[in-house]
């Protein structure tokens, strides 16, 4: 489909081949942003789609072709559960990825769900995340985001209205997600949308319509969180798979493999 104004959409025809297409994505930033500024900063996903990213990541031919020691590793959003629950963002990619890849402990930055309230867990994650940066807004380098049938991306979800503008903090707590668990943490649209790159990884037909509705309806971002990532300065890629994208409107679309 190409270039949008609401980011650049690449169809493919699986999840593996989303997968391929993200990993080959990652392994060429993170090269971009090591040489410029001897370091990558990368916030991961939720959910079951990016796991077949991270298991290439881990692997030959890709693992060796990231410079780990200069990688920094953060989460869109995390279930505010315990960290070795099976529900954990965290544990998922430690198992499929950060263990299999000599990325240094310190520079891997889960959420802290363990002995903090959900509002004090938001409030210490903005603050590992502005750094000592003094009140800017961190500009990470890539931020890997998904999408659910129901529009929502990270844990930013229809009609929830945060407890204060996406503008203006940089996590939020949630509470009574649709989607289990229902107690979540959330970086928000002022982190994402000073990303130097965002890409989204879409797969199944069960979003399809909801595909369409983002990329190609009018902008309803109360009822579609996924349509208020629009990086200010920064790229917007959707890698699609065939299925996701079997609803958008077929005389724009065209394959990419
Ligand atoms: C989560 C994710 C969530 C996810 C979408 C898509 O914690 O579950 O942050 O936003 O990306 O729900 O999930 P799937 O990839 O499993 O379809």
């Amino acid at each position: 489909m190409g270039h949008t104004e609401r980011g650049d959409v690449v169809i493919v025809d699986t999840l593996a081949a989303v997968a391929f297409q993200a990993a080959q994505r990652v392994v060429d930033l993170a090269a971009q942003a090591i040489a410029a500024r001897g370091r990558f900063t990368l916030a991961l996903s939720g959910g079951s789609t990016p796991q077949a990213l991270y298991t290439l990541l881990a692997a030959p031919p890709w693992y060796d072709q990231i410079a780990w020691e200069f990688v920094h590793v953060f989460w869109g959003d995390e279930r505010f559960v315990a960290p070795d629950d099976p529900e954990s963002s965290y544990r998922i990619a430690r198992e499929a990825l950060l263990t299999r890849v000599p990325i240094p402990d310190v520079q891997v930055h889960p959420f802290r769900t363990v002995g903090l309230t959900l509002e004090e867990s938001a409030t210490a994650y903005a603050a590992t995340l502005a750094g000592d940066g003094q009140g800017q807004t961190p500009r990470l380098d890539l931020v890997l985001l998904g999408m659910g049938p129901d529009g929502h991306t990270a844990s930013l979800f229809p009609g929830h209205p945060e407890p204060a503008a996406p503008g203006e903090t940089l996590v939020v707590a949630v509470h009574h997600a649709p989607k289990p668990p229902p107690l979540r943490l959330s970086c928000t649209y002022r982190l994402f949308n000073h990303a130097a790159h965002v890409l989204f990884l879409v797969a199944g037909a069960d979003k399809a319509a909801t595909l369409r509705d983002v990329l190609q309806g009018p902008e309803r971002r109360a009822l579609l969180p996924a349509q208020g990532i629009r990086p200010l300065n920064g790229t917007l890629t959707w890698l699609v798979d065939r299925a996701a994208a079997s609803a958008l409107v077929s005389h724009e679309k065209k394959g990419n493999g």
